[in-house]
């Protein structure tokens, strides 16, 4: 079939496999040509099939020849219906990986859940024995608690005061005010379910006492900080306060790993363009902003170069150049002060008549088109494509 995007808000409902296809040999080569020394080798990735977990997972493979498990939750493709994004550049990921002679393999399934957790450790004993990482990588809006059954909703908003400010939708291009009501009822710790760390404790208690995690073993999970223009939506709000639980989990979970020399960590990442973060409000006007300074000064960076940075000048360098917090800093450029405060005299500028000069618009829309495997560079998309595409080691 023919497939084109077909879009409904900051949703595209369709993706194209061939683009898919396209974005993840593009990450592969970038790491091929920049591999990791001392690397892993033996890999968990849960949230394994875009964005940051999708570019560890290719770092971990062809940056030290690492053996992959990947977790994720994607739709497969129905005849005339394709797939979720995640689901294409997964098959790509593993057609390529075992091609060259990587082992891959995948489940698709909720992570959230007993059933998966269990399934995992299962592949993991049969294959592969001991693990040496696990990057946690969800970014997810549900969970249902696997204990209680309870099912959680997490929620963007302002704590305290509605939150008023400029944002774009990235479709028309039309910059307008909007206010955010403050959250209420149980919101924050409904969000703190969500997108805080329990889950993740969860992962790595389950595997630690089933002793399949190797000395010196590492886990890291991702978080963002931001600027000031977003405080009050992003990081004091109640997506925060679930960072905050994140990064505090990382101690607890280093605390639990004592007799192995096991270490959790969190990684403060840039802002870009995924599925999640173009759902967030004001971030799509920051990005666009950010995009075209970043750019302009050279050090722009997309998943994949911040996760290379992340392996080769922190993870598996000598020093983790820890903040005051005990956090890796890969979004050590955005927030530098040359950078922000270039952002923040633009943000004062933008208008829908301005930021198509003063904004890279054309990035971002570029960046969002390119998740779901369209605009991609050198794809024929006239020519017709087979939407039922499997992934090879989906378990
Ligand atoms: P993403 O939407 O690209 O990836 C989410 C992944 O989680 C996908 O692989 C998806 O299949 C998986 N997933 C979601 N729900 C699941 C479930 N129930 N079971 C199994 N898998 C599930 O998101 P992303 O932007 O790469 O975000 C990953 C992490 O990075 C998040 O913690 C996010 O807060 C953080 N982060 C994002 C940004 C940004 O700007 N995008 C910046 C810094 C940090
Ligand atoms: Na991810």
């Amino acid at each position: 079939m023919i497939i084109e995007p077909r879009t409904r808000g900051f949703i595209c409902l369709t993706s194209h496999p061939v683009g898919c296809e396209q974005n993840v040999l593009n990450q592969i080569d970038y790491i091929k040509s920049n591999p990791v020394a001392n690397g892993p080798k033996k890999v968990l990735v849960i949230g394994a099939s875009t964005g940051f977990g999708l570019a560890s997972r290719i770092t971990s493979a062809y940056g030290s020849n690492a053996s992959t498990i990947g977790v994720f939750f994607e739709k497969p493709p129905t005849e005339g219906r394709p797939a979720s994004p995640g689901w294409y550049n997964s098959a790509a990921f593993e057609a390529q990986a075992h091609k060259d002679g990587l082992y891959a393999k995948s489940i698709n399934g909720d992570a959230f859940s007993n059933e998966i957790k269990a399934q995992t450790l299962k592949l993991i004993q049969d294959d592969l024995g001991k693990i040496d990482m696990v990057i946690y990588s969800l970014a997810s809006p549900v969970r249902t608690h696997p204990d209680t059954g309870e099912r959680f909703k997490s929620v963007l908003k302002p704590i305290g005061e509605t939150f008023t400010n400029n944002t774009v939708d990235f479709h028309t291009g039309v910059v307008k005010e909007i206010s955010i009501e403050p959250c209420s009822g149980d919101d924050i710790d409904n969000t703190i379910a969500v997108m805080g760390g329990e889950d993740w404790k969860m992962w790595i208690d389950l595997l630690k006492s089933a002793d399949v995690l190797s000395e010196d073993f590492k886990t890291v999970a991702y978080s963002y900080i931001g600027p000031s223009l977003t405080e009050a939506v992003y990081r004091k709000g109640t997506i925060g306060r679930a960072k905050d639980h994140l990064e505090a989990t990382a101690f607890e979970i280093t605390d639990s790993l004592k007799d192995i020399n096991g270490k959790g960590y969190v990684s403060v990442n840039k802002a870009l363009v995924t599925q999640a973060s173009s759902a967030i409000p004001v971030i799509p006007l920051y990005i666009s902003l950010l995009y075209k300074v970043m750019k302009e000064e050279g050090i722009h960076e997309g998943c994949i170069e911040q996760i290379e940075r992340l392996f080769n000048e922190r993870l598996y360098a000598e020093d983790l150049q820890l903040d005051e917090q005990g956090r890796i800093r890969v979004d050590d450029w955005e927030m530098r002060d040359d950078i922000q405060a270039k952002v923040l005299e633009l943000w004062k500028e933008a208008t829908t008549e301005t930021l198509p000069n003063i904004g890279d618009l054309d990035g971002y829309k570029t960046d969002f088109f390119n998740l779901f495997g369209f605009n991609v560079d050198g794809v024929d998309y006239d020519k017709d494509v087979n939407e039922m595409v499997a992934i090879p080691g989906l378990q």
